[in-house]
């Protein structure tokens, strides 16, 4: 059986049904905070609880035979993490520690962290490989940066194997349309837009148009939800069978889009026509964010399946679906 943590989230919720499709066994943990029941696949366990609630832990560790835990609990937005830091440090660093403890207390050592490109900071190519250097330049980026510090010299000393997948900027919604993004606040670009596009807002705000970059607004690389979710398992399967790797991948479609490309594209595959405002920029933003994701495909055949229209499009057909997103 293999733990997933923040399963009820836009990502562990489709990286579990996923895992239940090809046969794997799923326990969900979440605190719901963020997450949403309903998102989560009926034949996986749910269990509601935190993960800093070592107690819980210890309940769930004893309970369940898991095998390998899938941690996506987390904080995950630039802009907080700059203006509340210490929430970050707290649900990021703090409790994540916890939950390791308790795995190598009950022997449980394989782990897929979320990771993420804002480790990386500032580039200094114009696409992000492994071995860059590592110099986050908000909260977010450094709290991940320093689990994956720690896993490393667990994984030296402790006889943790783990697999630490930096993503980038991901977006789209499973095919069926039955699970999708639904954040509250919504901050991402993406479903900005189109919720936009959906009448709900007057207008799409921009964070700055005088980068340094081809159209001055910020490039991201932007991947499907389900070519991320076909990553974990490979990294799962990777872990399980070989006892003694650690490692870490970029999770990208190595294609940067503007802020403005990616506004213009939700208008085409929606035949809408946005209103936008440029506005100051945010502050913790890097101007360009594009993976190389050659080290997963070459060590895991990871191979993404959808590209930028395919995840507006999914996305769209989500938020058309559920224009209140989950029932509340
Ligand atoms: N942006 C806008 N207007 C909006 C929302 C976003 O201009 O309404 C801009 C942002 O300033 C940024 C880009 O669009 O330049 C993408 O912003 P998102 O908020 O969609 O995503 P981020 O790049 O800030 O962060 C996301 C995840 C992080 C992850 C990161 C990797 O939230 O967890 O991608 O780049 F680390």
């Amino acid at each position: 059986m293999i733990l997933v943590t923040g399963g009820a989230g836009y990502i562990g919720s489709h990286v579990t049904r996923d895992m239940l499709v090809k046969g794997y066994k799923v326990a969900v943990l979440d605190n719901l905070s963020t997450g949403h029941l309903e998102a989560v696949d009926k034949r996986a366990i749910f269990i509601f609880g935190d993960i800093g609630d070592e107690r819980l832990l210890e309940q769930v560790f004893k309970r369940f035979p898991i095998r390998a835990v899938m941690h996506f609990s987390s904080s995950c937005l630039v802009g907080e993490s700059v203006r509340n830091p210490m929430k970050y440090y707290q649900n990021n660093v703090e409790k994540t520690i916890r939950l390791i403890n308790k795995m190598l207390a009950h022997q449980i050592t394989r782990l897929i962290f979320s990771s993420t490109c804002a480790t990386y900071g500032i580039p200094t190519g114009t696409v992000l490989t492994e071995d860059h250097g590592l110099h986050p330049i908000n909260p977010y980026g450094r709290s991940k940066l320093m689990i994956e510090t720690i896993l490393k010299d667990l994984s030296e000393s402790n006889g943790l194997h783990y697999v630490s997948l930096r993503y980038f900027n991901v977006a789209g919604a499973h095919p069926s349309a039955e699970i999708g993004e639904d954040h509250f606040p919504e901050t991402h670009l993406i479903p900005n837009v189109l919720q936009h596009l959906q009448g709900k807002t007057k207008e799409v705000s921009i964070f700055g148009g005088d980068y340094h970059t081809p159209d001055g607004t910020c490039v991201r690389d932007y991947i499907h939800v389900c070519d991320l979710s076909d990553a974990h398992i490979l990294a799962l399967e990777y872990l399980v069978q070989s006892n003694l790797v650690s490692d870490i991948f970029n999770l990208g479609n190595e294609r940067g889009y503007s802020v403005l490309d990616i506004i213009k594209s939700c208008e085409a595959i929606t035949n809408r026509q946005a209103r936008v405002k440029v506005l100051p920029k945010r502050f913790g933003d890097p101007p360009l964010l594009v993976a190389s994701s050659e080290k997963i495909r070459n060590v895991l055949g990871w191979i993404p399946k959808h590209n930028l229209e395919q995840i507006i499009r999914t996305a769209w057909n989500w938020h058309e679906k559920h224009p209140e997103g989950f029932p509340k």
